[in-house]
C-alpha cells in the first residue's frame, strides 16, 4: 500500500471532458468527482479533515455476519467472484467506538450518517455511535421484497440505523421508514442495491456536497453519489473491491481525483 491523499474538492476538468449540462444559470453544471483508496476504514478517516463530509453511507464487515456464515444462511458469501480469499475480513465490534468517533469528527454539523447493520450489530453499535455524539433516530428497514435464507423466520429485510450530527431536516418529509429495493443476487458479497442508497443520498444531501462510505465494497454508494451529482470519497482494504469500485464507477463517465499525497493515513488512491 501508499499514501493515499485526502479528499479535496476537484479544481480541474480533465482536458478532453465531454460537455457538461447547463445548469438553469447557463453555467456547466460542476462534474462530480471521486476518489477510492485500498486502506483501512478506521485509518482512511484518521486521514480526513475534520468538518469535511456530507453524508456518510456504510456497510461494515460487523462481526456477525461470520455466524451466519458459519452456520450456512449465507453461503453465497463463501465465493464471491470480487474475493480471491472467499471471504473479506470482518470489522471488530471493539473497533466501533474509535470508528464512529472518526465519523462524528469528519462529518460537518447538520449532516446525517447511515449504518447498515443486523439486528444483533444494532445493539453494539447505536450505544457506540451515541457515546460519540449522534443522536440515534430510529433503524430503517429495508425490505428485500424476496424471501432469503435462514431457519427461524426467513430473512427478509436488514436494517439501515439512522444517526444525526446536529440538526438536519430530510429532503422529503412524506419517505416512509420502511424502503423497499429488491436484494441483489449474484454480486459481490452484501453488495446493496443502488436504488436503495440513492434514497438516502437525496433525502440527506444535496448536489455537489461529499458523500463518503469507509467500507465501499462494490462501490454501489458511490455509484449512487455520482448519479446524484454528489462528490464520493471511500475505501477498502480489500483489492478486488477497489478494482470492481474502480470499474463501476468509470464507467459513469466521470473523472477520479488524483492527487498528491496528503494523508496521514497508508492506503492507495486510484
Ligand atoms: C459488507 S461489505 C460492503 C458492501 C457494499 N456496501 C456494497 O454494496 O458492495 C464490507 C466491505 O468492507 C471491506 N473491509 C473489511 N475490513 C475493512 C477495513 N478494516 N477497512 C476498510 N474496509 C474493510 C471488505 O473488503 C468489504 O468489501
Amino acid at each position: 500500500m501508499h499514501d493515499a491523499s485526502v479528499y479535496q474538492p476537484p479544481l480541474f476538468s480533465e482536458p478532453h471532458a465531454p460537455p457538461r449540462p447547463m445548469s438553469p444559470a447557463g453555467a456547466p453544471a460542476p462534474r462530480p468527482s471521486y476518489q477510492l483508496s485500498q486502506a483501512d476504514a478506521l485509518h482512511w478517516l484518521q486521514g480526513l479533515p475534520s468538518d469535511s463530509v456530507d453524508l456518510i453511507v456504510t456497510d461494515p464487515p460487523y462481526e456477525s455476519l461470520e455466524k451466519h456464515r458459519a452456520v450456512g444462511t449465507t453461503t453465497r458469501l463463501k465465493r464471491s467472484r470480487a474475493s480471491s480469499n472467499d471471504w473479506f475480513p470482518v470489522f471488530p465490534n471493539a473497533r466501533f467506538p474509535e470508528l464512529f468517533r472518526e465519523a462524528y469528527r469528519v462529518l460537518k454539523r447538520d449532516r446525517h450518517f447511515y449504518l447498515f447493520c443486523d439486528q444483533e450489530t444494532l445493539f453494539v453499535a447505536k450505544p457506540a455511535a451515541e457515546a460519540a455524539g449522534f443522536k440515534f433516530w430510529k433503524p430503517l428497514v429495508w425490505d428485500k421484497l424476496k424471501l432469503g435464507m435462514g431457519y427461524h423466520y426467513r430473512a427478509r429485510y436488514e436494517f439501515i440505523l439512522f444517526f444525526e450530527k446536529g440538526k438536519r431536516r430530510l429532503a422529503d418529509l412524506g419517505v416512509p421508514d420502511v424502503l423497499q429495493a429488491a436484494r441483489i443476487r449474484g454480486g459481490y458479497p452484501t453488495e446493496k442495491p443502488v436504488e436503495l442508497i440513492e434514497q438516502l443520498i437525496t433525502q440527506s444531501s444535496e448536489p455537489e456536497q461529499l458523500v463518503v462510505d469507509p467500507f465501499f465494497g462494490s462501490g454501489a454508494v458511490g455509484v449512487a453519489a455520482l448519479k446524484h451529482g454528489r462528490h464520493f470519497a471511500g475505501a477498502d482494504v480489500a483489492e478486488p473491491a477497489l478494482e470492481l469500485a474502480r470499474a463501476r464507477l468509470a464507467a459513469l463517465g466521470e473523472p477520479p481525483r488524483r492527487g498528491p499525497a496528503r494523508g496521514r493515513h497508508s492506503g492507495r488512491d486510484r
